[in-house]
């Protein structure tokens, strides 16, 4: 057993929505959170420099003893995830792989959608990986860089969100795919919006669930898993206190957990 935490970062409020995944398929586990919200967004900025970000939030979830870190960020992990592994050692998680492979269990005929950061989509990774799992299967995709700032103003219900949604959504719609991938931390804060636009008969696939399990099954093979029973004390830092920044941690993880502001530039 290991109680050290896990850490999770983002760019932004995004992550919380893996967080949250991540407290309900291991209660036991404790969370050191950090969100970019200086930077946000990475979507639009180049590998280079959401590399250069990541290396310093990582260094310093490495300051607060974390025994895991997932990268709750989909442009992190398409556009720098081969890198950070090689350049810290420390088991570092993705989310797109683990959305790959809830797609392929939700589609039906093999018709997928994808919807991410401009940096995400143009990376190729999710089509890329699931040609390699599956050669039948047809992508579709598309940037949806609005959908970034909508969810941190949370936005969610209103029109400009569900025209925006509209305008993203119609095209991979006509093409008849069954699953949508929601490939950008931000979107599963959409959810309600975006779904009213693709329909009943498109499943959205939210791949933080799938992502807190392949962190699940790697603890229990390590036997690192926290079997501590008490109070756990979750610690959520930011770069910046932004508006409205209390409301969406408050909604994503139905719990008032204090934030902190450190200097990432420090790191
Ligand atoms: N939430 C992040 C993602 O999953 C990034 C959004 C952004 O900063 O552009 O890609």
């Amino acid at each position: 057993m290991n109680n050290q935490p896990i850490g999770i970062f983002d760019s932004g409020v995004g992550g919380l929505t893996v967080a949250s995944a991540v407290m309900e398929v291991m209660p036991r586990e404790e969370i050191i959170y950090f969100g970019d919200t200086a930077r946000v967004p990475y979507g639009t900025k180049s590998a280079e420099t959401v590399t250069r970000f990541s290396r310093q939030i990582i260094r310093f979830l490495l300051s607060k003893n974390v025994k895991v870190i997932i990268a709750a960020c989909n442009t992190v992990s398409a556009v720098s995830l081969k890198q950070l592994r090689k350049d810290f050692d420390i088991p570092i998680f993705g989310v797109v792989e683990p959305g790959v492979d809830s797609a392929l269990a939700a589609t039906k005929n093999n018709k997928v959608g994808i919807i991410g950061t401009a940096a995400t989509i143009k990376s190729g990774a999710y089509e890329n990986i699931m040609h390699e799992k599956n050669g039948n299967i047809e992508v579709f995709s598309q940037a949806c860089p609005l959908f970034v700032p909508l969810a941190e103003e949370g936005w969610e219900d209103t029109l400009v969100s569900k025209l925006t949604a509209e305008k993203y959504l119609e095209p991979l719609v006509e093409k008849g795919i069954d699953s949508l991938v929601l490939g950008c931390t931000h979107y599963p804060l959409l959810y309600n919006c975006i779904k009213s636009v693709a329909g009943e008969n498109i499943e959205l696939v939210n791949p933080a669930k799938a992502t807190a399990q392949c962190v699940y099954d790697y603890l229990i093979s390590k036997n690192e898993l926290n079997e501590e029973d008490k109070i756990k004390e979750h610690k959520f830092y930011v770069s910046d206190m932004t508006d409205k920044l209390d409301i969406i941690c408050k909604k994503t993880l139905k719990n008032d957990f204090p934030l902190e502001k450190i200097d990432i530039e420090r790191y």
